[in-house]
């Protein structure tokens, strides 16, 4: 990926309202227990970034017939169930959430199926995955527990398993094993990871119980027929958190964000711009498909107070730290990231490429196993070329800072924002920037 994108600092404020695209989790979970409910349901507001394209194609090969009524509402028709017998490959590109959810799935159905993915995929740990799979009786051989996989589908049976790292993907893999599998899997971890995937099942039916006693929290499932139902995904915080980063360091810009999801388990953002004493408010809170959803209104902070990441609020904001430390940067102050080693396991090792970065455009950046310290600056202004490592967080995270750098950013395989967020540069474009 050698495409290039050069940029100066924006000299106008950032303004106007803009509707963010839809959640990739939820995108992904929409179209994998959406073809599990085995009928015709509508899917309103897909995400059309390469990761869920990857879950679609996925699921196409497997049998599932698609018809786009529009640009993001599809009809998925799984009537017919899937291929059987036969043996498959399965590109799962970028996508660590295809990769781990559907792992589960495979693990308990009647095929073969090999996964393969891009460099970076290809680079991250499924040991997470592997050993609850396997003691649940899947039949999996993988290259040093990562990529290329290959699963001999089988019967799977419930376990009890306690997740080492409080993980969505983990959990939604098990819960997908556990759907198709004989007797009740449970599933505990000490920090609730988001929770889309509870929350779709319940609606959908399913036989599943969430709750919390002494050993955590926890998932309880068995073997389920889900109700076809239609589904319509609400807008991602974790690309509004992009915009909401923008609107608060961009001097005098104001920014309405339309349909951001704010499920409590997702909405860690929210916690650490109270911490900041950033200008923001919530309107029209709502609900759509059980998630909640609000619009929010950004505006200019001169004085960003410095903040502290870490414990239990870590998995509700795992994929908002690139760009948090984007504004931890402009903070007056020292602001602390730590308890986020699994940051290291990301689409890059995040915690190596963002301390790397920020020491280039001169921010004060110390490095720490799980995660990193920054103290604040006045004022960004240095000439920078940056890799993004096909992790499409890192390049619209520098992208943010590059509006404040009085210099210019050079981004190198920007890319690979398509990953999640295709239209990034034409909403941004459309509340002022001219770059
Ligand atoms: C995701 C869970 C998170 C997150 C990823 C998407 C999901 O990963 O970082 O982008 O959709 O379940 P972990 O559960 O591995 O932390």
């Amino acid at each position: 990926m050698d495409n290039l994108l050069e940029t100066k600092k924006i000299n106008n404020p950032l303004s106007g309202e803009i509707t963010i695209p839809p959640d990739k989790s939820i995108s992904h979970r929409s179209l994998i227990f959406g073809a599990l409910t085995k009928g015709k349901i509508k899917i309103k507001n897909l995400s059309l970034g390469a990761d869920c394209l990857s879950t679609l194609k996925i699921f196409e090969k497997l049998g599932v017939k698609y018809a786009w009524l529009n640009e993001r509402d599809l009809i998925s028709d799984s009537s017919n169930g899937f291929i059987e017998n036969t043996h498959l490959t399965f590109d799962c590109g970028n996508s660590g959430t295809t990769t781990r959810l559907l792992m589960g799935m495979l693990a308990g159905l009647n095929l073969t199926s090999n996964l393969i993915g891009d460099k970076s995929l290809s680079k991250r740990p499924m040991k997470r995955v592997i050993e609850p799979l396997e003691l649940m009786g899947a039949k999996i051989t993988s290259n040093e527990n990562k990529l290329p996989i290959k699963i001999e589908g089988r019967k799977l049976k419930g376990i009890e398993y306690f997740s080492k790292i409080p993980s969505a993907q983990v959990k939604s893999c098990l819960m997908l094993a556990g759907l198709n599998a004989e007797g009740e899997t449970v599933l505990y971890e000490n920090v609730l990871s988001r929770n889309h995937s509870e929350i779709m099942l319940e609606y959908l039916g399913a036989n599943i119980q969430t709750g919390q006693d002494e050993k955590g929290f926890f998932v309880k499932i068995k073997k389920s027929s889900l109700i076809p139902k239609d589904l319509e995904v609400v807008g991602d915080i974790s690309s509004a958190a992009f915009f909401m980063v923008a609107g608060a360091i961009v001097p005098n810009s104001k920014i309405l964000i339309k349909n951001v999801g704010i499920n409590p388990t997702r909405s860690g953002i929210l916690d650490i711009f109270k911490q900041a004493k950033i200008n923001f408010e919530l309107k029209n809170e709502r609900f759509i498909s059980n998630e909640k959803v609000a619009d929010i209104l950004v505006s200019y902070t001169k004085e960003i107070k410095p903040f502290t990441i870490e414990g239990a609020l870590i998995p509700r904001l795992i994929d908002e730290i690139p760009i948090l430390a984007v504004l931890a940067a402009c903070a007056k102050g020292q602001s602390i990231i730590k308890d986020a080693k699994d940051l290291r396991n990301k689409e890059s090792d995040r915690i190596k490429t963002i301390v790397e970065a920020f020491k280039e455009f001169d921010v004060d950046i110390v490095e720490k196993e799980d995660g990193f310290i920054i103290n604040g600056k006045d004022k960004i202004s240095k000439n920078v070329t940056l890799e993004t490592f096909l992790d499409h967080r890192l390049a619209m995270s520098y992208f943010v800072l590059s509006l404040i750098n009085e210099k210019t950013t050079k981004i190198k395989g920007f890319d690979c924002i398509n990953t999640s967020f295709p239209e990034f540069l034409n909403l941004v474009k459309s509340l002022g920037y001219n770059g």
